[in-house]
């Protein structure tokens, strides 16, 4: 890889440990992917945060980081921890792992990095524009910035996330390159998508079909999604294809540049209803956790959480979780008030995937397909896949 005088300089010591570290992954990565040079990045997020995934090593990791010298040179944000910041006692949170998760804040915050713990940077102000360069590590998100936004990433780990942010750098591959947006298989979708919870099972049907091909798709027959229809295809679609990046006809920016291609699939009103009997391996007896917020809720949708709960309680435990700042809005508005009187809580800078609850519920209730897949593979829990307002009634039983 040709580097600057500037990035030679990072390379050896005397930027600080910390620097040099984070240009020795970069160049690493640059070198496995054929980069040819480092590019500038404007935005960082950076996914691997819970203390349940990173364990004692890589709390050890992130402190030698920061003891290091490391400092961001960018914006950057963090995916949610491992609990809720403020109201973790309530939420059934050990103190040991509340200790441990808040030194992985402080590591972090020693760096710079806005512990925003978020999957959703995109509605807090971590929001890069059409064809900018960035380093973000969280799946659903990079998703959502490539093919929503428009702006530029590769799907990156942790610490590859966290080294752009200490050098402001990327190395020049992948989804960097025009050449590697080029839609490669049109998807016709017929079926009919009327609830968030459709674009999930869609997003699940087309991630499984192209999984093995790691094809960009362009999607047809979509006419409308909302911003929370598109977050939640995104969540899923990176969930179960691995995929970082789509265009939606009349929806994403880019998919006016191409024609669709030749090779052609279609995803029909069975095999989205297949896909939805498939997340459902409860009875709605055995459910005894509702979570909404996969990815983090916006405002909106916690604007309507509270009109369904308006004067009602909940007889589960029911997990709203969303961004903080997010939530501070719901405070102001009377949202969290009308939420909390109903029994249901908030469980902000965390999710039901990535907080320390595995073996602690029989099945939850979501409309998410990405927690359906999580709520099996590492919390052993069965699921209910439901409509968001049917959710909320499942809690109300
Ligand atoms: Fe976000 Fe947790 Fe889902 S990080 S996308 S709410 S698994």
């Amino acid at each position: 890889m040709h580097l600057t005088l500037k990035e030679n300089e990072m390379l050896s010591e005397s930027q600080g440990r910390a620097t040099q570290k984070a240009m020795q992954i970069l160049v690493a990565l640059g070198e496995i992917y054929g980069a040819e040079r480092m590019i500038q990045v404007t935005s960082v997020q950076i996914a691997g945060v819970s203390y349940d995934n990173l364990g004692e090593a890589g709390l050890k990791f992130l402190s030698a980081m920061a003891d290091g010298g490391g400092r961001v040179r960018v914006l950057t944000t963090l995916n949610p921890a491992g609990m809720d910041t403020e109201n973790w006692h309530n939420l059934g949170i050990q103190p040991d792992f509340a200790e441990k998760q808040q030194r992985v804040l402080e590591a972090f915050a020693r760096m710079g990095v806005t512990t925003t713990c978020t999957c959703t940077p995109y509605l807090i102000g971590n929001l890069p524009h059409y064809a900018e360069h960035i380093a973000w590590s969280e799946s659903s998100a990079v998703c959502y910035a490539n093919s929503v936004i428009g702006a530029r990433t590769n799907r990156e780990g942790g610490p590859s996330a966290l080294a752009s942010a200490l050098t402001g750098l990327t190395p020049e591959y992948g989804f960097h390159l025009s050449e590697n947006r080029l839609p490669t298989l049109t998807i016709q979708v017929t079926a009919q998508l009327a609830e968030t919870c459709d674009f999930g099972a869609l997003g699940k049907v087309i991630g499984e079909q192209i999984q093995a091909s790691r094809a960009v798709p362009y999607i047809l027959g979509v006419h409308r999604a909302t911003l929370e229809n598109l977050k939640s295809f995104c969540a899923s679609l990176a969930t179960y294809g691995g995929t970082a990046l789509f265009h939606m006809q009349g929806i994403t920016p880019e998919a006016a540049l191409f024609t669709p291609p030749e090779k052609r699939v279609s995803v029909s009103q069975a095999e989205l209803e297949a896909a939805i009997h498939s997340l459902n391996n409860a009875a709605e007896e055995e459910v005894d956790f509702i979570s909404l917020g996969c990815p983090h809720l916006s405002i909106h949708e916690i604007e309507h959480i509270s009109r369904l709960l308006d004067g009602r309680q909940v007889k589960k435990e029911f997990w709203i979780t969303t961004a903080r700042t997010t939530k501070q809005i719901a405070d102001r508005m009377g949202y969290t008030r009308i939420i909390e009187a109903s029994g249901a809580k908030f469980a902000a800078d965390t999710c039901c995937v990535v907080a320390p609850i595995q073996g602690r519920f029989t099945a939850m209730a979501t409309d998410s397909a990405k927690a359906c897949y999580y709520a099996y593979s590492k919390n052993k829990f069965k699921t209910v896949f439901l409509p968001f307002e049917d959710v909320v009634k499942q809690a109300l039983l």
